[in-house]
């Protein structure tokens, strides 16, 4: 059986803390409400000379040291991000030519904070279809660039940082075992930045109607997330069927610990099986998931042949899970 395997992780966040009592200086908030309402102490921000490929390049060298890897061994460069460098160039390209990869092809996925598990999907068919033998898939958000800083429904919530994993051809059982994507367009103003593309390109008008930066109707989209994650979820377990006892690690989208604490308690899982990252990062959209991999791989709670659950909601809206046999 040939599967796609993760063989190397890594991560990368910036320097730059920004914590709750930061944020009371700037807008009307309180760290209370904060932690109470997401789980959330503190963020990173990136500096001003950093873009979302640097963040990128940061967390592939280490994916690629882990894997024992050269850049050069790479087929193909998948980056999922919200917040690429420019509209094109796409961010896959400029992370290509930063690592020298020469024969790799590089695109971007967007599919918000589900774009880890989206890349997952894509890397993982390519795998076994024979197309490719190396795949670096990132994960990599500079959101502190697309959130109002003005606005406290949003800014408090989001951060920047980068995730990457790198998978190889593997002939045996352990891999990507399945991946289930989901969306509805339908919903699309839950969670959206208005202007900026061929719909309403940038003008005075629209910088001055704050229109470039993210928006969220967070109750609702609250609401959406929680019923659409526990159908997913159900759809992995019941694909491959297996009992939600036999799940080693679940490894969520960090969007709100109460999302993840009503993940943990509908698969009946303590939340020592769960790995947290939120109270640090925030949400780094498409690089949460790969952020939290990467630390439970290296403090050693993802351990070989371990049965690992992944799964996110985010803007689109899409949804999505993997079940992973590491
Ligand atoms: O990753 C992509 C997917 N995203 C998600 O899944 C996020 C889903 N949504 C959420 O995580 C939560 O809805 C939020 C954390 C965004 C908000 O929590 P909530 O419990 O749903 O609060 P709310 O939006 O219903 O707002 C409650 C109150 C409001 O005041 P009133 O109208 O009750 O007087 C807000 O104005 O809290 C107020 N509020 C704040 N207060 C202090 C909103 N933001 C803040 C803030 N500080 N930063």
């Amino acid at each position: 059986m040939i599967q796609a395997r993760i063989v190397g992780t890594g991560s990368y966040a910036p320097k730059k803390v920004v914590t709750n009592h930061d944020l009371e200086k700037l807008i009307e908030t309180s760290d209370e409400w904060i932690i109470e309402r997401t789980g959330i102490k503190e963020r990173r921000v990136a500096e001003k000379h950093e873009a979302t490929s640097d963040l990128a390049y940061e967390a592939s060298i280490k994916a690629l040291k882990a894997a024992g890897l050269h850049a050069s061994d790479l087929d193909l460069i998948l980056v999922a991000t919200l917040t690429p460098d420019v509209a094109m160039p796409n961010t896959a390209c400029i992370l290509q030519h930063k690592l020298n990869a020469k024969k790799a092809g590089a695109l971007d996925i967007n599919a918000a904070c589900s774009g880890f598990i989206y890349g997952l999907s894509v890397a993982s068919a390519l795998i076994k279809a024979g197309t490719a033998e190396n795949i670096l898939l990132v994960g990599a958000e500079v959101l502190s660039r697309f959130v109002d800083w003005q606005d406290r429904t949003t800014c408090v919530l989001f951060g920047d940082g980068a995730g990457a994993a790198v998978l190889q051809r593997h002939a045996g059982k352990r891999g990507i075992l399945s991946t289930h994507l989901h969306a509805d367009g339908s919903l699309a103003d839950l969670l959206h930045i208005e202007a900026g593309g061929s719909r309403l390109p940038s003008t005075h008008e629209t910088v001055d109607g704050r229109m470039h930066y993210v928006k969220m109707r967070g109750n609702e989209t609250f609401k959406v997330a929680v019923r659409a994650l526990e159908d997913v979820v159900q759809e992995a377990l019941e694909f491959n069927k297996i009992k939600p006892e036999e799940i080693d690690l679940l490894v969520p989208h960090q969007a709100n610990l109460r999302i993840i604490q009503a993940m943990a308690k509908r698969l009946n899982m303590p939340m020592e099986k769960v790995v947290v990252t939120i109270q640090k990062y925030g949400n780094t959209s498409a690089a949460s998931i790969p952020m939290a991999l990467d630390e439970a791989v290296r403090d050693g709670r993802i351990k070989e042949h371990n049965m690992i659950l992944l799964e996110a909601f985010g803007g689109g809206l899409t949804w999505a899970s993997a079940l992973i046999r590491w």
